[in-house]
């Protein structure tokens, strides 16, 4: 048995299931295109209004990954039934809302169910018009490029649940983590970026990967480039890692290459799952620095060019 998972064609529907984008786009009328998109977590702080705004900066970085503007969101709450007391969930609620509005989005409602184990995300609505869709597939040969947050969430959150890595450091990347997208993905707008995406559950090389799908092209990636959150190297060094850089790193075996030079720790916080991480830009070299100098004075200090487009090698991405 063969299933239709679109279940039906419509020509409107610009973004839909096929390839990798981060969200779909129905194109309303010829000036504007709704963008959907819905994502929830489960907690990696303690501070429950911290852990609602990270949840809402997640959700709403898909809308930013594709150059829109978020307009609505909907609450997504999968609360226990016991042993969490309500103003918890009002926390949690609060922080979402808190990072919705700094959005200029509004929380239009949403829905409730039981679940034993907390999850807390927005199922979120954009305009974009439908001639300005930044995809993730447009790099093209001769573009570098850009990520606007350092990486290594994942990896601290598995060294902190093994009691090896003081809390505080997870804490300082989930609130660098909870800053929206938004000025980012205006600057890479301005600038005329050729293609974006956020880094989230697949890892900076997870995500690359999807972004070079439909190129016959190389990414070089200069791993001594990318940062890192405060601890994660170390973190890596001891061997934690989330069950999802493993998954990761086995799905991308085909296409992926490091140099001898690449330790075994920047190998696994390549693929380190992220949440509310920043975006990967593909942009013109000669349009990179302007696009640099924009995210840096915003709301974006580490951004910095880690790689390049190439003329296709022997492999889909080159680790050096
Ligand atoms: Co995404
Ligand atoms: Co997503």
């Amino acid at each position: 048995m063969v299933f239709d998972l679109q279940a039906g064609s419509d020509e409107n529907l610009i973004v839909g299931f096929e390839g990798y984008e981060d969200a779909a786009v129905y194109r309303l009328s010829d000036e504007m295109a709704l963008v959907q998109t819905a994502d929830y977590i489960t907690p990696m702080t303690d501070d429950p209004y911290l852990f609602g705004q990270l949840a809402a900066a997640n959700a709403l970085s898909d809308i930013y990954a594709m150059g829109a503007k978020p307009i609505t969101a909907l609450n997504l709450c999968n609360f226990p039934a016991e042993g969490i007391p309500n103003s918890i969930f009002k926390e949690i609620l609060a922080g979402g809302a808190q990072k919705v509005l700094e959005a200029g989005a509004v929380v239009a409602g949403g829905h409730t169910i039981k679940d034993n184990e907390l999850k807390y995300g927005l199922s979120v609505s954009g305009i974009i018009h439908p001639d300005k869709i930044v995809l993730n597939s447009g790099g093209k040969v001769g573009d570098v490029l850009i990520l606007t947050k350092p990486i290594g969430t994942g990896t601290l959150f598995n060294g902190v649940k093994k009691g090896e890595i003081d809390s505080q450091f997870l804490d300082a990347a989930v609130k660098r983590n909870s800053v929206l997208n938004k000025s980012a993905s205006e600057a890479m707008i301005q600038h005329g970026a050729n293609a974006c995406t956020d880094v989230t559950g697949f890892g900076l090389l997870g995500h690359l990967s999807e972004m070079l799908s439909s190129l016959n092209l190389t990414a070089e990636i200069t791993s001594s480039d990318i940062p890192y959150f405060e601890k994660a190297f170390e973190a890596a060094e001891k061997g934690f890692k989330p069950g999802m850089s493993k998954s990761n790193m086995h799905s991308l075996q085909s296409i992926l290459k490091f140099e001898p030079s690449v330790s075994e720790a920047d190998k696994w916080l390549l693929v380190d799952p992220q949440t509310s991480g920043g975006l990967m830009i593909f942009i013109e070299e000669e349009k990179a620095d302007a696009l640099l100098n924009d995210l840096i004075s915003g709301d974006s200090p580490e951004a910095t060019i880690i790689g390049k487009l190439t003329e296709q090698i022997d492999t889909k991405i080159l680790v050096k």
